[in-house]
């Protein structure tokens, strides 16, 4: 274990960790939980090791994607953030994530300090003003050059870009080339894992870099610029200074950010690297700053080829899979099932597996079978320990005290699932042991009595070791397992108290109901399959049935037929049916009245914010005593089911289709 951590609190070793800060756009699916709760692990252990730890995290609420997005939904950027903030708040909760800021981009202190640090770098030079001609990529908020676009769209998230022309300031990124490349270079514990670093040198800063436009003037929802108010700040600076901010930076008391300040690990998914790694350190050069000490991007959480994204339809909801199996079963299986840094493909099957085979197989039954034996052998108590050791106890004592350093080694290096993997080592031993021993065969023998109770406390002292350890990973299971021991104390509880074996005090154990149960993988399959399958869009449409068409008419005939963009206010199930949404929509200047048979296929809470196409010259008809004042256009998706039909942008409500 790393030394120097330890001891009072002015001596402690300082450990700042961050997680981006969350666009509050879209859902949030299995993918948004990775970084969180790979921090949550690394934070929780470095506090139990004895460090100082400040964890931050928050939301990332400025930008064109946002105004767009809650345009869309029909309200104010702030309340459209307001609502999904709480929303990501309530599911980190749920994750036990620990974190010890959230911090939100339209929090007060950040704007003012984010303006200061732009005011501070335009009067310094190293921002001047331009003028901008590129393309941008709204949902990267992602500024483009023509040569770096791929077949005219997205380089990194293939989707359409606009062009952008307007004058604009620009920050002197090109300035810090040549430091940025000796940074990556000379630094090789800046940038990981190493494949990022070699990414970073030969195809961004060798290629050469241009200066970075830093203000939009197209839209509002953003920082203003103080000197030039109908410019916003570019959303990725404003994010970026975040990481400082948070700690007081430019604000009105600093002292988190002289005490933790540099960070130690800024932790991000791989598709965001570029920004932390070029544009930050180039920031923080400019401000005269002290760099992060390290940047590390971790891969994606995949979904067939894709990655689970909020926008592409293919979520896994882990409320659900919590709710379900449990939150700790979803961190374990962020935890260990993916190799850190790399890819990984998410199937029910291998999070089931997992469930199965690591958590209520081997952890849960060892707990299980071992109190139950202490319950059986010793009516609960837990016996006192000869210290002498017999057959393979040497071996699996050994192994006890020292999986805390094998498991730190592993954390220290970032090697995640290979920490869960020393721990588990020692569960796998212990049930062995239980084999090894059979102590049912023990209890039969009289003169085996001293044996029988060296056996039990050994496993129980394996078990306490198991249970402290495992805290940060799994911190339910953890107080799960440690609450078999009445009476436990808080140094029982410790890392220190793991290294040397005989350490358990407790005397006696509480049966409690299994940490974790079996499930049947082929059932659970067939079910959450079904679920996610639901939740995709049905993209690949199956050839649609041949239906006639009407007879020919004019242009005149279809003049006839008033169409008009609506957008959903309100809507509501009529009651006893399971077919009829009631909605209230807005056309033009009027609020309108329309039921429509999509029940099945939209929740009410879905329709709202939506727009849709509606015939608004259709004479009045009662649905079970409800007028509808017109009908939704939809079109028949080849399954017997229905999708809406909605303009392609945003257009004002009241505008005619034709
Ligand atoms: O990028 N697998 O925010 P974000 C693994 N606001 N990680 C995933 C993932 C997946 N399928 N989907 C998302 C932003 N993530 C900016 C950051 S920081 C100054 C500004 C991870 O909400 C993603 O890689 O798009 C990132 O680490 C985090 O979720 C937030 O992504
Ligand atoms: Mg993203």
């Amino acid at each position: 274990m790393r030394t120097g951590a330890k001891g009072s609190n002015m001596d402690k070793k300082k450990f700042y960790i961050t997680t981006p800060i969350y666009y509050p756009s879209g859902t949030w699916h299995l993918g948004t939980c990775y970084t969180t709760v790979i921090c949550d692990a690394i934070a929780r252990f470095k506090r139990k090791a004895g460090y100082d730890v400040f964890y931050l995290t928050g939301t990332d609420e400025h930008g064109l994607k946002i105004e767009q997005k809650a345009k869309e939904a029909g309200v104010t950027p702030k309340e459209f953030v307001d609502k999904k903030v709480a929303n990501l708040k309530s599911l980190w909760d749920r994750l036990k994530i620990s974190y010890d800021k959230f911090i939100r981009t339209t929090d007060d202190y950040h704007e003012a300090a984010v303006q200061k640090i732009f005011d501070k770098l335009y009067a310094q030079g190293d921002i001047y003003k331009g003028e901008y001609e590129g393309y941008y990529c709204v949902p990267c908020e992602t500024y483009w050059t023509k040569t770096q676009l791929v077949d005219g769209k997205c380089p990194d998230c293939g989707r359409e870009v606009s062009l952008a022309k307007e004058s604009c300031y620009f920050f002197r990124l090109s300035k810090y080339q040549d430091k940025l490349i000796n940074l990556l270079e000379t630094n090789e514990e800046f940038l990981l894992p190493k494949s990022r670093r070699n990414e970073m040198i030969n195809n961004f800063l060798r290629p050469g870099l241009s200066d970075l436009a830093v203000t939009r003037s197209s839209f509002t929802w953003g920082v203003p610029v103080t000197f030039d108010p109908k410019h916003v700040i570019y959303v990725w600076i404003d994010a970026l200074m975040n990481y400082v901010t948070a700690l007081g930076y430019q604000g009105a008391d600093d002292t988190l950010y002289k005490k933790y300040w540099p960070a130690d690990i800024h932790m991000m998914g791989k598709e965001i690297v570029r920004f932390h790694s070029i544009i930050w350190p180039a920031l923080l050069m400019a401000l005269d700053i002290p760099l992060p000490k390290q940047v590390y991007g971790h891969g994606w959480l995949l979904m067939g080829q894709d990655k689970i994204s909020k926008s592409k339809g293919n979520i896994v909801d882990p409320v659900e899979l919590s709710d379900r199996y449990s939150v700790d079963a979803v961190r374990y299986y962020l935890l260990r099932e993916i190799p850190f840094g790399q890819d990984g493909a998410y199937t029910t099957r291998a999070f089931l597996s997992r469930l199965n085979a690591d958590l209520a197989n081997d952890l849960g039954n060892l707990v299980k079978r071992t109190v139950a034996m202490v319950n059986k052998y010793t009516g609960g108590e837990i016996p006192a320990w000869s210290g002498k050791r017999e057959n393979t106890d040497e071996e699996i004592i050994a192994l006890a005290e020292t999986t805390l350093a094998e498991v730190t080694a592993n954390m220290d290096q970032l090697h995640i699932p290979e920490a869960l993997e020393a721990l588990f080592r020692l569960v796998q031993r212990a049930n062995k042991y239980i084999d090894e021993n059979c102590p049912w065969i023990l209890a039969k023998d009289p003169d085996k009595k001293g044996r029988l109770g060296d056996v039990l406390y050994v496993l129980l002292e394996c078990i306490r070791i198991v249970g402290v350890i495992i805290e940060p990973f799994l911190p339910d299971t953890a107080e799960k397992i440690l609450s078999s021991f009445e009476g436990l104390t808080e140094q029982e509880k410790t890392f220190d108290s793991v290294t040397k074996f005989g350490g358990l005090q407790a005397k006696r154990v509480i049966e409690k109901e299994a940490i974790f149960m079996r499930v049947d993988v082929e059932k659970e399959i067939a079910e959450m399959e079904s679920k996610i399958q639901k939740d995709e869009p049905k993209q690949e449409a199956q050839k649609a049935p041949v239906v006639p068409l009407p007879p020919e008419i004019t242009i005149d005939d279809f003049a006839k037929v008033g169409l008009r963009v609506g957008k959903v206010l309100k809507a509501e199930k009529m009651e006893k049916t399971d077919k009829l949404l009631v909605m209230q929509v807005e056309v033009g200047e009027e609020v309108r009245t329309i039921v429509s048979g999509i029940a099945k296929y939209y929740t009410p809470e879905e329709m709202v914010g939506k727009q849709v196409v509606v015939v608004a010259n259709l004479a009045p008809h009662a649905f079970r005593g409800v007028v509808s004042q017109g009908m939704l256009l939809c079109a028949d998706d080849g399954q017997g089911g229905v999708v809406l039909v909605s303009p392609e942008k945003v257009v004002a409500s009241g505008s005619e289709v034709r």
